[in-house]
């Protein structure tokens, strides 16, 4: 009877031991648990994942950080909307494959946050594990039946997808932190819009803030690159599962794409020698021509230009009273009218050298070349521009435009951009006013 209780009481002392120090795996089984100051990490130590407070706050939230740099910068957080005040959170999977944040009270356990999954588990022993390059997976064998790289913060990791699973209807979406101590959804959203060709767009408050794209075989047009490191590879896929941007990840640097709560995006890669973040800006608000559409459809923007904005050539200001007291967004409209009578009466004017327009209500064709493009555009008169779609190899493709043109902005870009004009705005000279 003594003896029963001796072992029972080594058992139940190993038992708390092994429930307060941290796990030393990679792996959380449906008999295990995380509870705040417990951490498991990834099997090469990059990541790890626990309870944290952020900057000032002294909320608790799980998350995932760096473990062996950065002093532990959060790269995701599970309860971003629902923070514990108390350490009493505790984390487990249950044996059908749903992870679950609980909070330990004295008479009830509430849960906090829970998993959702996109594809069906089978009620077998599912296991929740860490992965080197930052991914928290739930597996049901080799099945991944969930991921947090579906259900993205303010960090993007080079291997995660930026767009849609067709099939599942996983939508990827970057949201910026509130604050620095506060990781609740703020202002920010980077999200991509497969609406005619791909693009992605930062919205602020639920409006449109910058557009990046369209996509032109090797990078989005008019935007710096993502990419610091020429070896890095970009991938960019449409097809009838899924519409997807992703950076492969590269093993030579520790680098994170970060949204900041100001809805800046900083690429940011890890010096080992100086112990720090070296930061390259992707998109500053303090740049002019970066708000989406600031001159207006027909305009285009150079910070370099004051005023930044003008109409592109053969277009004038749709209200030039407005448009020279600075109130850009009513835009231009053609000098000559267009007119569609047998098509002859129009041509396209060659323009390089920029951004090239909002692409949401285009049409496109990667099997066609630049001559089919034109006939097929010059066929349909709402058709206002053509491009290629690829500019590698000597161009391929065919983009056609079937709106206004808008969001072109001058900038260092080789992809040329075909616009709908009046035959005779390609001939004769106008005088500039
Ligand atoms: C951190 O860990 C990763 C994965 O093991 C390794 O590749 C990297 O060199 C480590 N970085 C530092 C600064 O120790
Ligand atoms: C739980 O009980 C402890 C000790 O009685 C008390 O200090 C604490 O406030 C209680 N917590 C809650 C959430 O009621
Ligand atoms: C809450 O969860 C803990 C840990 O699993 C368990 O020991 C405790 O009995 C639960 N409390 C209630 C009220 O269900
Ligand atoms: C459940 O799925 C796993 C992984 O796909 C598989 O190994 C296992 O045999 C399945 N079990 C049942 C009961 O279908
Ligand atoms: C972004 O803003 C546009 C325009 O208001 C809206 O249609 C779209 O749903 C927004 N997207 C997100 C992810 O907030
Ligand atoms: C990083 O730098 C430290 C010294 O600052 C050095 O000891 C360590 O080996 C370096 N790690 C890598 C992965 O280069
Ligand atoms: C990391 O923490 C140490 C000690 O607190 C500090 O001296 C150092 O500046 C920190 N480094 C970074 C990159 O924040
Ligand atoms: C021109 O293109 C638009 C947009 O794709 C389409 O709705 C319309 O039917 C086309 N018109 C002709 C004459 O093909
Ligand atoms: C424009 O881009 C080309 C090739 O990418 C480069 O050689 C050139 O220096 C750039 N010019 C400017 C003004 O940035």
């Amino acid at each position: 009877m003594m003896e029963s209780l001796t072992i029972f009481l080594l058992f139940f002392r190993a038992l708390c031991s092994m429930l307060t120090s941290s796990i030393a795996v990679d792996t959380l089984s449906p008999n295990q648990l995380i509870r705040d100051g417990d951490t498991i990490f990834s099997s090469g130590g990059m990541f790890e994942l626990g309870f944290f407070s952020p900057g000032n706050s002294n909320n608790r939230y799980l998350g995932i950080w760096y473990k062996n740099v950065s002093n532990g910068t959060v790269v995701w957080v599970a309860n971003r909307d629902t923070p514990l005040n108390t350490a009493s959170g505790l984390l487990r999977v249950s044996s059908n494959g749903i992870l679950r944040l609980v909070s330990i009270g004295n008479n009830t356990n509430s849960t906090i946050w829970s998993s959702s999954f996109s594809s069906s588990s089978n009620g077998t022993n599912s296991v929740a594990q860490l992965l080197d390059n930052g991914n928290l997976v739930i597996r049901e064998g080799n099945r991944i039946i969930w991921q947090s790289y579906d259900y993205p913060g303010d960090t993007y990791l080079p291997g995660m997808k930026v767009g849609k699973d067709l099939i599942t209807g996983v939508d990827r979406k970057w949201t910026s932190w509130n604050s620095l101590d506060d990781p609740s959804p703020g202002r920010y959203v980077l999200w991509m819009d497969t609406n005619g060709f791909p693009q992605i767009f930062v919205n602020r408050s639920l409006v449109l803030h910058t557009r990046f794209g369209p996509w032109n075989g090797v990078r989005f047009s008019g935007m710096p690159s993502l990419t610091t490191n020429p070896t890095a590879v970009n991938e960019f896929v449409i097809n009838e599962k899924e519409i997807y941007y992703m950076i492969k990840a590269d093993s030579a640097v520790v680098s994170r794409i970060h949204l900041n709560p100001e809805g800046d995006l900083t690429r940011m890669n890890w010096v080992n020698s100086t112990q720090s973040w070296l930061t390259i800006l992707v998109t500053a608000p303090s740049d002019s021509c970066s708000p989406y559409g600031i001159c207006g459809p027909y305009g285009t923007c150079n910070t370099r230009n004051f005023p930044i904005c003008s109409c592109l050539e053969g277009f004038v200001p749709k209200r030039p009273e407005e448009w020279n007291a600075g109130a850009w967004s009513s835009g231009c409209v053609p000098r000559t009218p267009l007119d569609c009578g047998n098509g002859n009466e129009n041509g396209f004017k060659r323009l390089s050298g920029v951004k090239l327009p909002d692409t949401r209500s285009s049409w496109y064709d990667s099997s066609t070349n630049i001559g089919e493009c034109e006939t097929e555009c010059r066929s349909n008169c709402s058709c206002t521009a053509y491009a290629d779609l690829d500019i590698r190899n000597g161009g391929s493709g065919c983009l056609l435009w079937f709106d206004e043109l808008v969001d072109i902005r001058e900038y260092n870009e080789t992809q040329v951009l075909y616009i709908r004009m009046a035959r005779s705005e390609l001939t004769s000279k106008h005088p500039l006013f």
